[in-house]
């Protein structure tokens, strides 16, 4: 079966990459909109009966981003596509895992319900928290791949000798195994949330920091407001450099900028969304699990 790897609006150039890995067939969606805002889109490669894989990561715009795969995806189906595989490096809409409020929309799974239209998810490292797998929400196949060992490797490389931290204990999985593999120490910080751009973070053992290389990592940087209080409490116990490692910039609100003002030397992620801070390279770890 032919294989078409279709670069949708929000990761052209990881889809390239994909397609070059793989040996496979470029394509690029093309999309524009209406004058009243409406998604038009089609695609610009004989589609019957071959095996398109969209790539889309659902960031920047997550909800004309995720219109893009639902409508794309569909019409493969439409014009003939034997299988249908959306690459979402990065997933939206998985934090809102739960209804924290009555009345409240529990995103996760409608989401879930709405991408069930491809044959098979990929996506990269997406937030699982209050549930363990994306087979909770999901009905068709979805397979999730991790970016730690990429992050490992970039880490050993790129910050010897220094001391892997994770903000909140949700990271201490990435960061316990990402310390491993990359032959550092590991430490957790405390952190409490209040609301979307409040966190408060607690260093328990600020004697480990002193005088060291301080990598921060997380799986998302958003408001960005975790990895700036985990900063500032780094500088505080005088760390000598803070770097922040992440698989997810998202970077809302201008946030790249106020985690640099806040101390932090380098901040750097994956190109599960692409933006000036993606060095880390994702395209092998996709094309492997096509
Ligand atoms: C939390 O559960 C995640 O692992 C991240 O720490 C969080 O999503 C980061 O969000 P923000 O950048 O808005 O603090």
């Amino acid at each position: 079966m032919k294989r078409i790897i279709v670069g949708c609006s929000n990761s052209k150039e990881l889809a390239k990459k994909i397609a070059k890995t793989t040996s496979s067939e470029y394509s690029e969606l093309l999309t524009r909109h209406f004058p009243d805002g409406e998604l038009y889109l089609k695609f610009q490669c004989n589609i019957k009966g071959a095996e398109i894989v969209l790539v889309q990561s659902m960031h920047p715009n997550p909800d004309q981003a995720m219109m893009e795969a639902i409508f794309a995806s569909n019409t493969a189906k439409e014009l003939g596509a034997q299988k249908i595989i959306l690459v979402a490096p990065y997933l939206a809409y998985m934090r809102q895992d739960k209804r924290f409020h009555e009345g409240e929309c529990k995103s996760n799974s409608i989401m879930a319900k709405l991408l069930s239209c491809t044959n098979k998810l990929i996506t990269i490292d997406p937030h699982l928290h209050r549930i363990s797998s994306l087979k909770e929400i999901f009905n068709t196949s979805a397979l999730s791949l991790t970016a730690n060992h990429l992050l490992a490797k970039f880490i050993e490389k790129n910050y010897k000798n220094s001391i892997i931290l994770g903000p909140d204990m949700e990271s201490y999985q990435w960061a316990e195994g990402i310390a491993l593999e990359a032959h550092e120490e590991a430490i957790v910080l405390r952190k409490k949330r209040y609301s979307s751009r409040q966190v408060r973070i607690i260093l328990r053992e600020p004697e480990k920091v002193r005088g060291k290389t301080v990598v921060i990592i997380d799986d998302i940087v958003s408001s960005g407001h975790t990895m700036i209080e985990a900063v500032k409490q780094c500088i505080k116990a005088k760390a000598k450099k803070v770097c922040c490692v992440c698989v997810h910039g998202i970077y809302a609100e201008n946030a790249l900028q106020k985690i640099l003002s806040a101390g932090a030397k380098e901040v750097v992620s994956t190109n599960t969304i692409e933006n000036k801070t993606s060095k880390i390279d994702v395209s092998e770890l996709v094309a492997k699990a096509l």
